[in-house]
């Protein structure tokens, strides 16, 4: 599989640290930024993810900053992103089982390692389940 993940400065240590991990899960991983605990604005890197990921074949996205939802606010506003705030292992199955969600947004200041990495494992190892979801999640674009 392949994979793009960014961060802000809050989400910076969580996404250095899921990437020591990452070989866990069998994935190529591209890090666009940011590359320090230096204060940037979320937007940037979101906007830089979501272009890449637009552009190229990846499986998924994965953004971080503090609360998950900057990014999310940010990753949403394109078409055809399914951006989720995951925090636990079942939201993380249910944004693929239902909402085939293809950017997870994950809350640094939230949530720790261990259960990042279990977010992304049951996130991988969940399918979109469609059928009723396929009909509504044709209904999110404007
Ligand atoms: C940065 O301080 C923080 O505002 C950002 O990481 C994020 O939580 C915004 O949604």
């Amino acid at each position: 599989m392949n994979i793009i993940i960014a961060s802000d400065h809050a989400g910076y240590n969580l996404k250095e640290n899921i990437k020591k991990n990452i070989s866990k899960f069998n994935l190529n991983i591209k890090d666009v930024g940011c590359y320090s605990n230096d204060s940037v604005d979320y937007p940037v890197y979101a906007h830089k993810l979501i272009k890449e990921f637009t552009l190229n074949k990846y499986n998924f996205g994965i953004l971080i900053c503090g609360t998950g939802n900057g990014i999310a606010m940010t990753a949403n506003k394109y078409k055809d992103i399914r951006a989720a705030v995951c925090w636990n292992n079942e939201i993380a199955k249910l944004v693929k089982k239902h909402n085939n969600a293809n950017i997870l947004c994950l809350p640094a200041r939230f949530i720790s390692l261990e259960m990042a990495n279990k977010i992304i494992n049951n996130f991988i190892n969940s399918d979109f389940e469609g059928g009723r979801h396929l009909k509504r999640i044709k209904k999110i674009n404007k």
